[in-house]
């Protein structure tokens, strides 16, 4: 009686005092909902497709997996490790308005491998390990679509690889285990046949640790190449492969990469103001583990991990990183970073210590974290509800177009393993809820009537959305436009992640209906800022977004 009493003076406590214009900001906020207790797989790379489907992928040498192929299809592979005849899937597609998923098809091994959605929606993969490490898979999107197979595509072998998607539509592929250097994807004259040598990831690599894995990879929007490995990072020209600015190292040095496994997102690109030109990008990095971490825990010490972000703006003449604490008292690795339609950070996932890597995580966070980067330092953090499942090594989290988080994977173990061990492997997905999806905000949320889902839309192009705002109180200047590129989540990292605010030119009412507005936007005037290919629109008013529709920039 007491304690749904106190719930209930909770509620009432939340909504009279929760002011509507800061959904962020209720600690605990947010719900969890168990989409699928099964998928068959763990969920170790995530993308979402503009079908608002999901593929998702495994690795094939594990042994077999809970998914069984259809038609009585079987993998014959003489040179795979583990089981040469597999008849069970190491890939679906999930679909999210119908809660469904199918079995796809793979053929060679895409373990720690990486990818970018080509221009045209088809997800393009890249490596992996043993039989499919040089090899290329694309897969275009529709009902009964399945992986195709380049064999011998990639200079050398990606495994542990970064790929960011360039303003020409093709993909950078960076780094990886024993590949200290990158290359392009498709290859589109005979100079794109080359791997480029980068002695920035032979410098980066702790001879014992590694360390310099899934580097993280941002287009910067004067074109050249953001990239973070270990401790630090460059700018890179990528077209003469010159190295054009060295970063600082992150105050306290300590690796963040993988198998240190913190995570980077670039924050939202936005002009300094309506007329200026869009000339500042900033970086934000989160998470990670002393140095040393790996070697400890292989030696059944598991250290404590950073509780530090580090926050750079990367177009400075002189940058300087800008240290903040994380909230909680602990710090966090394997930590996913998500950037939600508003524009703030979901921190998702993780451990607080120990390091990624086969059995080497310990003491999971359930809670994500919500970062808001334009609040005053010391106030950007709020603390959300907690998950009941832990999601450490081989977990992925990516937002979806009605503004939840699907949250899937983790594995620690080299195989498939449900007892006897403690984190066992996990099946299962789960969406999370930001608090901005509650109802207490439906008075302000915008839902958007046209254009049509799909549109494609060229650059610097004067684009109106009509918007219905139900409450049909609109505070123009709390209004805003986002896009977003959709990332490939895989090691904590999510790749091509991109974030675009537009400010609202002209926002008028429509006659005779009080309640909708057209607002005109421009589109990004270059591919530098935006790269070509299927991006998700939200409108965002008093921080809450509309559910968003898919764009096609060309
Ligand atoms: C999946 O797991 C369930 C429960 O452990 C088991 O009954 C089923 O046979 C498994 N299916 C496959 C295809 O491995
Ligand atoms: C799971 O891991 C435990 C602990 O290492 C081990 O004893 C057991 O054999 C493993 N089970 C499978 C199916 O590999
Ligand atoms: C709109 O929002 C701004 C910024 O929060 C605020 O200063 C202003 O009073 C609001 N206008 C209305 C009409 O509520
Ligand atoms: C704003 O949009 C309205 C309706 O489309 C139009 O009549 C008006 O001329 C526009 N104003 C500007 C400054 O573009």
């Amino acid at each position: 009686m007491k304690s749904s009493f106190s719930i209930l003076f909770t509620i009432l406590l939340l909504v009279v005092v929760l002011p509507p214009w800061c959904p962020t900001s209720a600690s605990g906020g947010g719900q969890w909902q168990l989409l699928q207790k099964n998928i068959g797989i763990v969920a170790m790379h995530m993308q979402l497709l503009h079908t608002d489907t999901v593929v998702i992928y495994d690795r094939t040498d594990f042994g077999l997996s809970n998914l069984s192929l259809p038609g009585g299809r079987c993998r014959n592979d003489p040179n795979e490790k583990v089981v040469k005849i597999d008849c069970t899937a190491h890939s679906i597609e999930y679909d999210v308005p119908s809660n469904t998923f199918r079995a796809l098809f793979v053929q060679t091994d895409v373990w720690c491998s990486s990818a970018s959605v080509a221009p045209d929606g088809t997800l393009v993969q890249t490596g992996g390990f043993n039989d499919g490490e040089r090899v290329v898979r694309t897969f275009s999107p529709c009902s009964t679509c399945d992986w195709k197979e380049i064999s011998n595509s990639l200079v050398v072998r990606r495994w542990y690889s970064t790929n960011h998607k360039l303003p020409d539509g093709r993909q950078i592929i960076v780094g990886g285990r024993s590949a200290m250097n990158y290359e392009f994807y498709p290859k589109t004259d005979a100079n794109a046949k080359n791997a480029y040598s980068l002695p920035f990831l032979v410098q980066t690599r702790d001879p014992k640790e590694e360390n310099n894995l899934y580097p993280f990879v941002f287009l910067n929007v004067d074109g050249t190449l953001f990239i973070f490995a270990n401790n630090r990072a460059i700018l890179l020209d990528y077209t003469k492969n010159v190295i054009v600015k060295t970063f600082p190292n992150i105050p306290g040095n300590d690796p963040r990469t993988y198998p240190s496994t913190g995570s980077a997102v670039l924050l939202p690109l936005r002009k300094k103001n309506r007329h200026s030109l869009l000339s500042e990008a900033e970086v934000l990095i989160c998470g990670g583990t002393p140095r040393g971490a790996y070697t400890q825990a292989q030696k059944g010490k598991f250290l404590a991990s950073l509780n530090t972000c580090a926050r750079i703006k990367i177009t400075d003449p002189n940058p300087s990183w800008v240290m903040e604490k994380m909230p909680g008292g602990k710090g966090r690795l394997m930590n996913d970073m998500i950037l939600l339609p508003n524009g703030n950070v979901l921190i998702i996932n993780g451990a607080s210590s120990g390091s990624a890597g086969w059995e080497f995580g310990r003491d999971p966070i359930l809670a994500p974290y919500v970062y808001n980067p334009d609040k005053e330092p010391g106030s950007r953090f709020d603390i959300l509800k907690a998950t009941n499942t832990p999601r450490m090594y081989h977990s992925t989290a990516i937002l979806l177009r009605d503004g939840r988080v699907l949250v899937a994977g983790s594995n620690p173990h080299e195989k498939y393993n449900f007892s006897n061990v403690l984190f066992p492997t996990e099946l299962s997905m789960e969406a999370f809820s930001p608090p901005y999806l509650e109802t207490v905000f439906d008075n302000v949320r915008p839902t958007i009537l046209g254009p049509k889902s799909g549109k494609s839309i060229s650059y610097g192009q004067k684009v109106k959305v009509l918007v219905d705002v139900a409450g049909g109180e609109l505070n123009r200047s709390l209004l805003r436009v986002t896009v977003l590129a959709p990332p490939l989540s895989t090691h904590s990292f999510s790749m091509n992640q991109r974030m675009l605010v537009l400010e609202p030119s002209n926002v008028t009412n429509v006659n005779g209906r009080p309640t909708t507005f057209e607002i005109e936007i421009t589109t990004p005037g270059s591919p530098v800022l935006a790269p070509p290919g299927f991006y998700l629109l939200f409108v965002v008013h008093h921080n809450v977004p509309s559910e968003g529709i898919w764009i096609q920039i060309l």
